[in-house]
């Protein structure tokens, strides 16, 4: 049996940062990644990373109590205050140990890390590397994995994680290469799997954003949370939802309508384009439902009065990609966008340590929920949240595992990972003989159409039914699946189909916790109650797996200093 003391599954920017700190504090580690660490969905970031420095001539007075602010304003005051002022004032530092590790961030003239405005923010706070600031970031990131010799195990897809009274003893995974499936003890566990866009059609996310992760841990026991609350991103390119980044408005781009309106001035009069993602998704929803957008649904995003230089230099990326997939060269031409969904505030319920309620489990990235984002994320606080808590996920499961927990976890390690082993093994062998009459991509497809339809930018009671219907209509039918390819080498159709049960479970949680949610707040937007409803709802929604569905808890939300009011912009 393979054995690390501390095991990181996903090879991103969350998994990278917490495999470093947990090896730089002393602890065996490796990561493990279904693809190689710098595909991972991190490098698909575009706009940049959050932090106070005051770089900007017009961020002369930003401070991380400011960010914090921002950050509490936009998640509709959902977000853990206690959690957001760490997440805040480690920014810098954090943001320098990039710098000095070697990340190309853009500069100012005098040298320093350029800034720029985003969404909801008070100040331009958000550095960048371009329109290429993950690629930037995982890369330094790599190096350093690389540079300390850990091992990372490319390729390799979790199944199972082992869950034996109360603690974590390891996952069981399938070499995508050879087909043959593994039990890999660890003391400790920290999975940066990622979010789970792809349930949703329109997603600007990676084919590999499946939730599996968060399936995996939910189906071992481990609670979720907030996962109603899922970010539509206002500018996905019309045609194929791939991400136009918010960086395009910080650098001055206008949203028009068919009438060539910049029409935010009625939904936001103040921050105009650069209000947060939910109000200004829910503008362009609104113009295109009610007719003002173009043929098929879409709005545009017009750069032409930037000029050349300034997107050569700042929006290269996303400028060959508007080229290449539609034509319009935003130089002199507007794009064409669309909401897209881009990202899930929810994920596996963790405290700021990363830790779960499972001992020597931790999470951290998009995967996890601390919670920082609440009901909605301000753009650029997903990179920062990978760095930050990543880091403390790698700082705490080395503690964990070098102190009494460490000692602990080798008890009654081989029996429960043998059990998981054999549950695994059934489950893993059933899809591969699977040969009922169901078209998985069929279910797939259908899940995607549905939850994009019916748990989207806009909700309500009938809708939000319809969606939980279908996501248990499509439960049933899992069991009746059949697919195609029965090779064991790099076989996708069954890595896939074994991670659609997961997807399903995970859409049940988010459309339930959205039923649930009888109000309005950030992302989670019901026609039929459209106000925040601070008196009932100013909690976290806690979904536990039984074997009818989720079972829903709520817990309070921690307010430090800012208590909430009403969000305008
Ligand atoms: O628009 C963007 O560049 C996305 C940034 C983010 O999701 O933080």
């Amino acid at each position: 049996m393979i054995f690390h003391e501390v095991l990181v599954v996903g090879g991103g920017l969350a998994g990278l940062r917490a495999a470093i700190e947990a090896h730089d504090l002393g602890s065996e580690v490796a990561v493990l990644s279904r693809v190689h660490p710098v595909r991972s969905h991190s490098v698909a970031a575009q706009g940049g990373i959050n932090a106070a420095l005051a770089n900007h001539p017009a961020s002369q007075d930003d401070t991380p109590e400011k960010h914090a602010f921002d950050t509490i304003k936009g998640s509709d005051y959902l977000a853990d205050q206690d959690a957001v002022e760490l997440l805040t004032s480690e920014a810098p530092t954090r943001i320098f140990e990039m710098e000095h590790w070697g990340c190309p961030f853009s500069r100012l003239d005098d040298g320093r890390i350029a800034q720029r405005p985003f969404g909801g923010a008070g100040y331009p706070r958000t550095c960048y590397a371009a329109d290429k600031t993950g690629h930037a970031l995982l890369h330094t990131m790599y190096e350093q994995t690389l540079r300390r010799g850990i091992k990372v195990y490319e390729e390799w897809q979790v199944v199972s994680l082992s869950v034996a009274d109360g603690r974590c003893h390891g996952v069981v995974a399938l070499d995508l290469r050879t087909g043959r499936l593994e039990a890999i003890g660890a003391r400790a566990v920290i999975f940066g799997t990622g979010g789970g866009g792809r349930i949703y059609g329109h997603s600007t996310n990676n084919i590999t954003n499946t939730g599996s992760g968060i399936a995996i841990a939910y189906m071992a026991g481990v609670p979720l949370k907030d996962m109603e609350f899922i970010q539509f991103h206002p500018t996905s390119l019309f045609g194929n939802n791939v991400l136009m980044t918010e960086g395009a408005r910080g650098e001055g781009g206008y949203l028009r309508n068919r009438l060539g309106e910049r029409f935010m001035e009625k939904y936001a009069p103040k921050a105009m384009e650069l209000a947060p993602r939910d109000i200004t998704a829910r503008a362009i929803q609104t113009e295109i439902n009610e007719g003002r957008g173009f043929p098929g649904g879409y709005v545009h995003l017009d750069l032409t009065h930037l000029g050349a230089a300034k997107i050569l230099e700042r929006l290269p990326a996303i400028r060959d990609i508007a080229i290449n997939f539609t034509g319009a060269d935003p130089i002199t031409d507007p794009i064409p966008i669309q909401p897209g969904q881009h990202y899930f505030m929810g994920g596996i319920d963790t405290n700021a340590d990363g830790a779960s309620l499972v001992a020597g489990f931790y999470a951290a990235g998009e995967c996890a929920c601390v919670s920082v984002h609440g009901a909605n994320r301000l753009g650029g606080n997903s990179l920062l949240e990978t760095i930050v808590f990543g880091r403390l996920a790698g700082r705490h499961a080395g503690g964990y595992v070098k102190g009494q927990g460490g000692e602990a976890a080798g008890k009654g390690a081989e029996k429960a990972l043998a059990k998981t082993m054999t549950e695994t093994e059934k489950r893993v062998t059933w899809v591969l003989e699977a040969a009922g009459p169901e078209d998985p991509a069929d279910l797939r497809d259908e899940l995607r159409e549905s939850m994009f339809a019916n748990v989207g930018i806009f909700r309500e009671e009938k809708a939000l039914a319809v969606g939980l219907d279908k996501v248990r209509e499509l439960r049933a039918r899992y069991p009746k699946i059949g697919i195609r390819n029965r090779g064991r080498k790099y076989n996708l159709d069954w890595a896939r189909n074994l991670e659609l049960e997961g997807q399903i479970l995970v859409a049940e949680t988010i459309a339930a916790g959205a039923l649930a949610r009888k109000e309005s707040r950030g992302s989670h937007f019901r026609r039929d109650y459209m106000d925040r409803d601070d008196a009932s709802f100013l909690r976290h929604t806690v979904a536990h797996l039984t074997k009818d569905g989720p079972r829903l808890e709520y817990r309070p939300v921690t307010i430090t200093k800012w208590p909430p009011q009403a969000r305008t912009y």
